[in-house]
């Protein structure tokens, strides 16, 4: 089990329902983790890793959409580490909402978030990857991304724009051995799509959750660990001959 032996990762999103389980998975794997999210301190299953693995987890807190947490996150992992091989741009939010209803300050929010904040950690991280000669970069974007869904049109964008972001990423920063690629899950079993249905006042979750997994070859949605195990993949070495691409992890959803 040391598949990211002597790595270290920045893992953002690290307190919600993928993030918990990639910073369990990539400590498990020999990385170092410097957690990010939005709470100051860290709770759940990150808190618990700090206890248990000391020197092993670090957490840096903050809303990624002030360049000043982007540098903070930075610095830590800097402090704690002394380098940074891995960055995993796992934090998002999804507003779902027709596109004649969605505002514009919706999707200033959606962009902030989903596309500046990736863009500018990205940019910061990867200054100090390229001095070091070598990194990966994994962007978790979407099936909404890759396909057009009803009320995904502004975080459709942001996550198409995310894509898209992996691609250039990839061709400017291929001469500095950095390599970048987003994943594309499909509906994944976490509290995000729960706040989707609740905040559209959909009652019948149960309802509503089959409905989704019936847009999946495989009839269900996927655990978190499903998309982690990617992220993990091409976080390693394993993933040498992978950049620019855009995987769907999404049980055959786009596949139809
Ligand atoms: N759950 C799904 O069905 C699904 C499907 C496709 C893609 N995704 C993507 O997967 C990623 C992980 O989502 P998840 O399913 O674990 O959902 P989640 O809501 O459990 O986790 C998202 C995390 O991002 C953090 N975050 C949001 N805004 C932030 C900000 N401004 N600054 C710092 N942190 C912020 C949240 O606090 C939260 O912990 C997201 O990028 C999401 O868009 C999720």
């Amino acid at each position: 089990m040391s598949r990211l032996k002597n790595k270290v990762a920045i893992i953002t999103g690290a307190l919600g329902g993928q993030g918990q389980v990639a910073v369990r998975r990539f400590v498990e794997e020999g990385a170092k983790v410097l957690a990010s999210d939005m709470a100051a301190r860290p709770n759940g299953e990150v808190a618990a890793l700090i206890k248990a693995k000391p020197g092993k987890v670090a957490y840096a807190g903050g809303d990624l959409r002030d360049p000043k947490v982007i540098q903070k996150i930075l610095k830590a992992a800097l402090k704690h580490f002394g380098r940074v091989d891995v960055l995993f741009n796992n934090h998002g939010i999804m507003v779902g909402k027709p596109f004649l209803d969605t505002t514009a300050e919706e999707l200033d929010e959606l962009l902030a978030v989903n596309l500046r904040a990736p863009f500018l950690l990205s940019q910061a991280v990867a200054r100090v990857m390229a001095k070091q000669g070598k990194g990966s970069i994994i962007h978790n974007s979407s099936v909404g991304g890759i396909v057009g869904f009803p009320t995904m049109a502004a975080y459709g964008a942001s996550k198409g724009g995310l894509a898209q972001l992996a691609r250039s990423m990839a061709s400017d920063l291929a001469g500095f051995n950095i390599r970048v690629n987003a994943i594309c899950p499909g509906v994944v079993d976490t509290a995000m799509p729960r706040r989707y249905l609740k905040g559209n006042g959909v009652e019948d979750q149960a309802g509503a959750f089959a409905q989704m997994a019936a847009m999946h070859l495989v009839n269900r949605l996927a655990e978190p660990i499903e998309i982690v195990n990617v992220a993990l993949f091409l976080a390693s070495d394993e993933a040498s001959y992978m950049t620019g691409a855009v995987i769907p992890v999404d049980g055959g959803l786009t596949a139809i």
